[in-house]
């Protein structure tokens, strides 16, 4: 009998927590947020997954080891601006441009200035084997 009152006991908070969280659902949106907010940041965090996803691609290609071993790193990232561009950002400016490949190779290895800001960017200790394969690297990355 006392064994039947616990179960029972047990089984109506079960109930009651589970009808809480329904009823969080049936709300659908966390509080001060507005429907079309939640699907902005539902947008932007399925952005930031398709981003880090490519970031996981990308770092089993040898360019990213390249890259990594000649210390672009230092000042670019994959996905966000550091002191120089995000490479996602080269690789949409310079989509479709026919010399995108020559063009990236020579600011890679004569250095480029102005085209992104203030700071420019010193020759990078790269042959030119190692720059275009970089630069290609780069522009697959949109
Ligand atoms: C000391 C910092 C620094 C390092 C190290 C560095 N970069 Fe840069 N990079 C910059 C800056 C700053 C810019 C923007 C230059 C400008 O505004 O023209 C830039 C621009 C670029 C661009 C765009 C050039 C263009 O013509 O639009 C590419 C591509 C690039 N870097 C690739 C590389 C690669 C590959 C490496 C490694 C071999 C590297 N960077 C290492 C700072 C750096």
């Amino acid at each position: 009998m006392k064994a039947k009152v616990v179960l029972a006991g047990a089984l109506l908070s079960l109930m009651i927590v589970s009808c809480e969280k329904k009823e969080e659902k049936a709300q659908g949106t966390p509080k001060g947020e507005t429907k079309e907010a939640v699907v902005k940041k539902e947008e932007r965090q399925a952005e930031v997954d398709k981003g880090r996803e490519k970031g996981q691609e990308f770092k089993r290609s040898g360019a990213y080891a390249l890259a990594d071993s000649k210390g672009c790193f230092a000042c670019h990232d994959v996905q966000k601006k550091k002191v120089g561009p995000a490479y996602v950002e080269v690789a949409k400016k310079y989509a479709g441009k026919e010399n995108a490949v020559e063009e990236l190779v020579r600011s890679i290895t004569k250095g480029s200035m102005g085209k992104w800001g203030s700071i420019p960017m010193t020759p990078q200790p790269v042959t030119r084997e190692e720059a275009e394969k970089l630069a290609k690297w780069i522009l697959s990355l949109r």
